[in-house]
């Protein structure tokens, strides 16, 4: 979600930590000599000798026998309402807001007026396409199950009349046209067409029943009139990127849960951190016709989002399941590795301003035989949060209940208490207060991990932290990419980190971006994935308010990159339709198809659009009526490996 700067959520006023904090320019130059010595050291892996290695033991048809190199010709940046990729390459548009999800004789169509009933929309594609990933049906890939996440919805486009009069009609037609799709694709020559009916095309939607397990089970504060046991509640929503696990279920992440909630005139200490504030229910207007989103009736909703959601993609009659023991942010993504010995480690980025960067570590090792055997391993394990050190170190610091601050006595009486409060348990801790962290990917190879830090205009701002050396830039309108290497295997408590780039255009004059990008320019860093040759792909995701303005007067549009990190150098790959966020990233396995997601093409600059003063700024996909957020399927015309 690309969010105007000035209603961005910051409600991180924990005065910690003082350590690592950069207060003037003089250090801040010493911070990068730290950073310089780090990469000498700890980041050793990032050399050609190691990649030859790779590409020696990979097989025929194994896609990281080729190796990293970036082959296509630069994207020129321009202002343009179409999807543009490199010469060679074909993007074909798949599955739009509205089309059915494929559902045997539910198939209704769209209506381009936005007159589809709130009954209609649930068997159809959600709004605002985000997270998404590719599962091979028996490791093929020319067949397989495509999961995407329906982030939020613009109630301009999604009714016929906007949001003129409001109903508990349009009320629940918002609610299904948010959540998850998954759909059912297969190749067929050149092109990718959907399956349909498929028998695995479901609809998961805010008002979907799913089921809350781990260590905040039950808890009191997930306890409400209509489910006493803290266990049952009722849908999914503002679900931002993704996670893929090994045992071939599907993560999606609910972010900007407090959007949805009505606060109270005076809310609680809680309620404050997790800006759940008065005015918050006038975006959506869910509470005028859903009670449970009216805080002042319920105060404990609120507590029951915010959760990563394991979803069994192969199973439409499947519940889905929060899994409170990775904890309660605004959830951007949950990107999933294995330790030598087989357990599961999920990186999860916090997107908020001076919000943090988390870990979990299951206790079990993966079994063979799908979620079947693997039903409850994300219950059991340790959440981390980060902290950055100044000398290019850094810690994973423990939430578990009894340990350093985490006790009864300030506020955790048990590891509920942890992981629901865990904003409040991170600052106890001295966690660093990042630039919104966006989404995180490991290096299959080098297993390095990178995160984006999209942006953060508060940051040095009067009264707000200082920058320090994760986040060493005041005004922070263009983000970073962020990337460690644990001291050991992937579970250690110690890590080394430094910058991939500090993002920005070097001829704009900001002297902390000059020379930092090699390549071409960008800025707010979002999706992010290293694929299975070692090439980072980038997309970003910069407010329509600010493109084609100050620093991003060269960036008409968002855009996808792909980065060499062994040489740095950063090439545009696609630029998307005009007022749109690209997002969604995923592959098949031999990397000769990527799916990428274009979230809100012609967004107005203040987020919502008026049906009865259509801007003529996009009319994609279809060329005429309204925008609509849609997948795309990238191929290389030679049926080659996507960027070779
Ligand atoms: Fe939904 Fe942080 O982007
Ligand atoms: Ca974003
Ligand atoms: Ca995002």
């Amino acid at each position: 979600m690309a969010k105007d700067f000035d209603r961005m959520e910051d409600s991180n006023r924990s005065a910690n930590p003082t350590i690592h904090e950069v207060s003037d320019p003089a250090r801040r130059i010493f911070v990068r000599g730290g950073l310089a010595a780090a990469a000498s050291g700890l980041f050793a892996p990032f050399t050609l000798g190691t990649l030859a290695g790779c590409a020696a033991t990979g097989g025929a048809g194994n896609p990281a026998a080729l190796g990293r190199g970036i082959g296509f010709k630069s994207v020129p940046m321009a202002a343009i309402d179409r999807v543009a990729v490199p010469e060679g390459y074909t993007a074909q548009v798949l599955y739009r807001w509205g089309d059915p999800v494929g559902i045997a004789g539910q198939m209704p169509a769209f209506k381009p007026d936005g007159s589809n009933s709130a009954a209609e929309q649930a068997l159809q594609a959600g709004m605002h396409h985000d997270g998404m990933a590719f599962f091979p049906v028996e490791g093929s890939s020319q067949r397989g199950l495509l999961v995407m996440n329906h982030e939020y919805v613009d109630d301009g486009l999604l009714h016929a009349d906007g949001m003129k009069t409001w109903t508990a009609e349009k009320v629940r037609k918002s609610m299904h046209a948010h959540g998850v799709s998954v759909i059912e694709i297969q190749r067929e020559g050149s092109a990718w067409k959907q399956v349909m009916p498929s028998k695995f095309a479901r609809r998961i939607t805010a008002l979907t029943p799913m089921t809350i397990t781990g260590p905040a089970a039950g808890h009191p504060m997930l306890r409400t009139a209509a489910d006493p046991s803290g266990t049952r509640v009722l849908g999914t929503y503002n679900n931002c990127a993704n996670g893929q696990t090994p045992w071939g279920t599907y993560l999606t992440c609910e972010e900007n849960f407090a959007d949805y909630f009505e606060g109270v005139d005076n809310p609680d200490a809680h309620q404050r951190r997790w800006g759940i504030r008065k005015g918050n229910g006038s975006k959506y207007r869910w509470h005028e016709h859903e009670q449970r989103f009216n805080v002042a009736r319920h105060p404990n909703e609120s507590n029951r989002y915010g959760w990563v959601v394991e979803i069994d993609p192969q199973d439409p009659s499947s519940t889905p399941v929060k899994r409170s023991a990775l904890g309660r942010a605004a959830h951007e993504g949950a990107a999933t590795a294995l330790t030598a010995d087989g357990r599961a480690v999920v990186y999860m980025g916090e997107d908020s301003r001076f919000e943090y960067i988390y870990k979990f570590v299951s206790r079990d090792r993966v079994k063979p035989g799908g979620f079947a055997a693997n039903r409850e391993l994300l219950d059991h394990g340790t959440l981390y949060v980060a902290r950055f050190d100044v000398d290019g170190t850094g810690e994973w610091l423990p939430l578990v209940q009894g340990q350093g601050p985490l006790t009864a006595d300030k506020g955790f009486a048990n590891q509920g208490d942890v992981l629901i409060k865990s904003r409040q348990a991170s600052d106890a801790l001295g966690a660093t207060k990042m630039d919104r962290p966006e989404w995180t990917t490991v290096d299959p190879i080098t297993k390095e991990v990178y995160c984006t830090l999209t942006n953060n205009s508060n940051r040095g701002a009067a009264g707000q932290p200082f920058m320090d050396a994760a986040n060493p830039r005041s005004n922070n309108t263009m983000g970073q990419i962020i990337r460690w290497k644990e001291g050991g295997d992937l579970d250690a408590s110690k890590f080394a980190w430094n910058h991939l780039v500090l993002a920005g255009d070097p001829k704009q004059g900001r002297s902390e971006a000059q020379g930092s990008v090699k390549g071409d320019t960008f800025g707010s860093p979002d999706g992010l994935m290293v694929d299975a040759r070692g090439v980072l792909w980038i997309q970003t995701d910069a407010s329509t308010s600010t493109l084609g303005k100050g620093d991003y007067s060269s960036l008409s549009n968002n855009q996808m990159l792909a980065c060499d990190p062994t040489k740095g150098e950063i090439r545009r790959f696609l630029v998307g339709p005009s007022g749109c966020e690209v997002t969604g990233l995923t592959a098949t396995p031999d990397l000769k198809t990527l799916f990428i997601n274009i979230q809100h093409p012609g967004e107005p600059a203040n987020e919502r659009s008026d049906p009865e003063r259509p801007l003529a700024v996009s009319k994609w996909p279809d060329g005429a009526g309204r925008p609509r957020s849609a997948t795309v399927v990238i191929t290389k015309n030679d049926g080659g490996v996507i960027g070779t």
